[in-house]
C-alpha cells in the first residue's frame, strides 16, 4: 500500500491530492478487492478518466495484478482511458436517436472539430464521444453537451449550444460576467440533468 500521509490519505509521488480522495474510497471500501469496480467508479468520477498512473495506483492498494485492474476496466464500456477535452458532446446514436438523425449530428460535430468520435482536439479543447441508448428516447435526439442532457436540437442546434458554451468559458477566463443561462440554450433545447 502507498505510504500515508498524516491526514490518512495516501501520499502520491505526484502530489496530487486526488488520490487522497481515492484512497479515502478505498478506505471506506476496507480495500476490498469485491469493490474493484466501485472504486474505478470513483476514480474515474475524481479524475475524469482512468490514466495508467490510477490504476496502477488502485491495483497497488487492493494488492491485486496490474492486468486484473485493467481487464476489468476495459470490459466496461463506461470507463474511459483519455483525458477528456474541456468541453464535451456525446451523442446518443441508439435506434430513438439514429432515427432522428444523431448520425448527421456527429457528422456536423466531427467536421467542426476535425475529430472522430472518441477524440479530443489537439489544443484539448473540445471531445467528441457516442453512446448507446442514454434513457431519454422522448428527447431524441439526445445530445450531453458538458454534462447537461439536450434534446430535440438538429445538428445546427447542437453547434450553436457548443460553441455558446466554448464563448461563455472564453468570456469567464477573460473576467466577463457569464450570460444567462436562458441564453445558453439554443431554441428546442432541453436541459434535463446534468451527468
Ligand atoms: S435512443 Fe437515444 S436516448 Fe434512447
Amino acid at each position: 500500500m502507498a505510504e500515508r500521509a498524516n491526514n490518512g490519505a495516501a501520499a502520491h509521488p505526484s502530489g496530487d491530492e486526488r488520490f487522497g480522495v481515492l484512497e479515502k474510497a478505498l478506505k471506506r471500501t476496507r480495500y476490498s478487492q469485491d469493490q474493484l469496480i466501485e472504486i474505478l467508479h470513483v476514480a474515474q468520477g475524481v479524475f475524469g478518466y482512468l490514466s495508467e498512473d490510477v490504476l496502477i495506483f488502485v491495483g497497488r492498494e487492493l494488492r491485486l495484478p496490474l492486468s486484473r485492474v485493467f481487464g476489468v476496466a476495459t470490459f466496461y464500456h463506461l470507463f474511459t482511458f483519455d483525458e477528456p477535452g474541456e468541453h464535451g458532446a456525446t451523442v446518443c446514436t441508439g435506434t430513438a436517436c439514429f432515427v432522428k438523425g444523431a448520425d448527421r449530428i456527429v457528422d456536423a460535430l466531427a467536421a467542426e472539430f476535425q475529430i472522430s468520435s472518441g477524440q479530443t482536439t489537439e489544443d484539448g479543447r473540445f471531445t467528441l464521444k457516442t453512446a448507446r441508448c442514454l434513457g431519454s428516447c422522448g428527447l431524441a435526439p439526445v445530445v450531453v453537451i458538458d454534462g447537461a442532457v439536450r434534446g430535440h436540437l438538429d445538428a445546427d442546434g447542437v453547434l450553436e449550444v457548443v460553441a455558446q458554451q466554448m464563448a461563455a468559458d472564453a468570456d469567464e477566463e477573460a473576467g466577463d460576467p457569464p450570460p444567462d443561462a436562458d441564453d445558453a440554450v439554443a431554441a428546442g433545447a432541453t436541459s434535463e440533468a446534468r451527468l
